[in-house]
Order: structure tokens, then sequence, then C-alpha cells
């Protein structure tokens, strides 16, 4: 048994600050931003907050599944930036949708979040314990950003993305993932501070790790890069996608980018790019996909499945 999606949902606050704005209140550039990240502008949460957007991708996942919220078992929501400590945000998100017969629970793995609950819900499916998960991506960085500290306000933005994951009898799951504590200190955040980062480490980081996870997972699967139909990775920078692409010998073509208008969203990236493209119809059954996160921990991974 193994888990297959069967809905998508996003949402992205209708609040948008742009590189033009960002740099009347810190000293930065489009060109600068542009250059170094490819980031244009980035959605922030006005009144939103992460429960509320998480809620509103879920809605969008499950109605594309075609089912009822009491049908779901599960509810994983990967997030680090939680309103509140208490009660968790999944159980904030089973309230608003109505999954009265799910468990729910949350879980920080920061921009590798959503690859770890994703990875959580296909361990729960393969184990015939449930069959029918929501998975969350939320994040509303932009609260735990310093927007006097130009280093690192201009890569964050907030949003939300959701999966429908239910079980099927054939299909493909595979994954490999690693952590790093002793790596930690490069990208921080204290309860109640701003978000710390040696951002020439993480990208040095990200750039060698990276291809390196998604090798070892086509390795284990006896299969080649080429044989990957899409790439969907953490969107946290445009200069580290086209890094991993060139290292695998891969078109460019095949990384699908939103880090252009949504800024890094953290656990968040990987379901919003993944939504879109499935409503541009991109994503045909059969095809082969790859995600990949990385992030704070350190920590990163690299899962394949069939869509
Ligand atoms: N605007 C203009 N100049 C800036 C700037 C900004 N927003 N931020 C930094 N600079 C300046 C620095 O002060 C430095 O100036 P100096 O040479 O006079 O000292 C110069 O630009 C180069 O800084 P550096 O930190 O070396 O830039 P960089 O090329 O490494 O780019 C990042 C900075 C943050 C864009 C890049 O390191 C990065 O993307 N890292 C990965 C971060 C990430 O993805 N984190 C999340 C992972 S999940």
């Amino acid at each position: 048994m193994n888990g297959h999606i069967c809905g998508t949902g996003a949402y992205a606050p209708k609040n948008i600050l742009d590189n033009q704005k960002l740099s009347q209140i810190v000293d930065t550039s489009d060109a600068w931003i542009q250059e170094r990240t490819g980031i244009v502008s980035r959605h922030l949460v006005l009144e939103e907050d992460t429960v509320t957007m998480a809620t509103q991708a879920a809605k969008k996942a499950i109605e594309m599944a075609g089912i009822s919220a009491e049908e779901i078992d599960l509810i994983v929501l990967a997030t680090c930036s939680a309103k509140r400590l208490l009660p968790c945000s999944a159980c904030e998100v089973q309230k608003e949708i109505g999954a009265i017969h799910a468990t729910c629970f949350d879980l920080n793995a920061a921009c590798t979040g959503f690859l770890y609950a994703y990875n959580t819900a296909q361990a729960y499916l393969q184990s015939n314990l449930y069959k029918t998960i929501l998975v969350i991506g939320a994040e509303t960085l932009s609260r735990q950003v310093d927007y006097k500290d130009r280093s690192t306000c201009i890569l964050f933005g907030d949003g939300a993305g959701a999966v429908l994951v239910k079980a099927k009898e054939q299909g493909m799951f595979s994954m490999i993932s690693h952590s790093e504590g002793e790596k930690g200190e490069v990208l921080t955040c204290e309860q109640g501070d701003y978000i710390k980062m040696n951002g020439q480490e993480v990208f040095k980081f990200a750039v060698r790790n990276v291809p390196n996870v998604i090798l070892e997972v086509l390795q284990k699967n006896k299969m080649k890069p080429d044989e990957i139909d899409y790439f969907i990775l953490h969107q946290a920078n445009k200069r580290i996608v086209e890094a991993v692409a060139k290292r695998l010998q891969v078109d460019i073509g095949k990384f699908p980018m939103n880090v252009k208008d949504y800024g890094n969203t953290s656990s968040a990236s990987i379901p919003i790019l993944l939504d879109e493209w499935n409503r541009k119809k991109k994503l045909k059954p059969g095809m082969k996909i790859i995600m990949a996160g990385f992030g704070a921990g350190l920590s990163w991974g690299a899962t394949l499945i069939e869509w």
C-alpha cells in the first residue's frame, strides 16, 4: 500500500511586498535581490495567520480530491511559525474544516518540514494505520524576520500548501532523508527573536547536499536523473535550484520554479509549487517526480513519487 496525491491546494496572502517597496524599508535594491536570489516579490500576511492560510489550502485540496473532510484520518501540519503553541495548528485546521475523525499533530523541520510530513504520512499509509491523510505546509515567516536585516528580510514570504493523500495498491514512494544537528547554528531563531542566518554557509550546504540526496534516492531505485519528469525543489533561491540542475546534468526546464513570486515560504514552498503545477495540468498520471527539501536543523531529503 502506498499513498497517492489526489488533491492539492494553496493559499497566499493578497498583500504583496515587491523588491521596490522593500528597498524603501531597508538598504537593498531590486537588481541585487534578483541577481542573488531570483526573488521579485513575496506575499505577506495582514490579517491571515498560519492556521487561516492552512485552512484555505486544505479546503482546496479536499475539494479537488472530491472527498468529505470527515473521511480524513490524519492531519500532519508542517510549520515553524505557528501563531499559538497550543493547541497545535493541525487541531485548529481540523476544527475549521470539520475533519472530526482525524488525529492531528504539527511537525517542525523548518524548510524540510513538508517533505518529512509527507514521508510521515506515507509511513502511516504503508503500515495500514490510516487511509486518508491531509499533509499541510504553512508558514508566517514574515513575523520572524527582522525588516532591518537586509541579509534575511529579502528572502522570506508567507503562504500555505496542502496535499490530500489516499491509500492505493500501486504507486511509487521512496525516500532518503538526513539531519545534521552539529551544523544547526548556521540558521537559528530563538523564541521571541528573529531569524539569524549565515547565508553563505546555508548556500554551500544546499548546493552540496541536495544533488547528493537526489542521487541517493535515484540509486536506491536504480534510476537515472533523466528518468525523472519533474524535480520539485524547496524554493529558497533560484541560484540553488540552477546549481542542483547543473550538478545533475538535467535540463533546467524539469525544475519548476516560483520563487520569483513567493520568496522562500519554508515548509509551504513545495506544496504551493506542486499545486501550481498540478492546476496548470503539467502533472500527468504515471509521471515520476522527485521532491527535495533542505533547511534549518540542518535537515534535508529527497522523496520519489509517481503522480
Ligand atoms: N542588498 C544589498 N546588499 C546586500 C544584501 C541586500 N539585501 N544582503 C547582503 N548584502 C551585501 C553584504 O553586506 C555584502 O557586502 P560587502 O561585500 O560590502 O560586505 C555583499 O552583499 C555580499 O554578501 P553575501 O552575504 O556574501 O552575499 P551572497 O552572495 O552570499 O548572497 C544570500 C546572500 C543570503 C542571498 C545567499 O547567501 C543565500 O541565498 N544563501 C542561502 C540562504 C537560504 O536560502 N536560506 C534558507 C534556506 S532554507
